[in-house]
């Protein structure tokens, strides 16, 4: 009987992470709708590069895309730590690059996108 009751908990806890993880995800593409004046979700270069398959990459790797050498010199891998630091603050994480974006400031908001961001593969 207690074995039971331990599994449901489990399983509801299941659940509800992936719901919030849903949610998140899908708050997170709200924001991106800031991005997507420059950004593609897919693997095309607009104003900026192309978005898909961002986490794990390295800096500047976008196929035909030409990038700033501040962003070629970062030696950045794009992951969920750098990616918030860099979306927080552009110009602090890598000095004298190109996207001509301030900032999201909020945490959450950062988070959310990220979240997002790591659908696009
Ligand atoms: C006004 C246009 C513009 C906006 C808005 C913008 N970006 Fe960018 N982004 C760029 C440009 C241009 C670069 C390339 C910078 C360079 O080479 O110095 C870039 C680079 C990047 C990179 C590095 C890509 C790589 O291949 O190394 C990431 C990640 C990124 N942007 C994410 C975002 C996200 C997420 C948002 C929304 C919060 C955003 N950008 C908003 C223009 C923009």
């Amino acid at each position: 009987m207690k074995g039971g009751v331990f599994i449901a908990v489990l399983v509801l806890t299941g659940v509800t992470t992936n719901l919030s993880y849903a949610q998140d995800a899908e708050h997170g593409q709200t924001i991106f709708k800031a991005c997507a004046a420059c950004h593609a979700t897919d693997h095309a270069n607009r104003v900026g590069p192309g978005l898909e398959g961002i986490i794990g990459r390295k800096a500047a790797t976008a196929p035909g895309f030409s990038y700033s050498s501040a962003m070629k010199q970062s030696g950045i891998v794009w992951d969920a730590k750098t990616l918030d630091a860099y979306l927080e603050s552009p110009q602090k994480v890598v000095p004298g690059n190109r996207m001509a974006y301030t900032g999201l400031k909020n945490p959450t908001d950062r988070t959310d996108l990220v979240t997002y961001l790591a659908t696009l593969k």
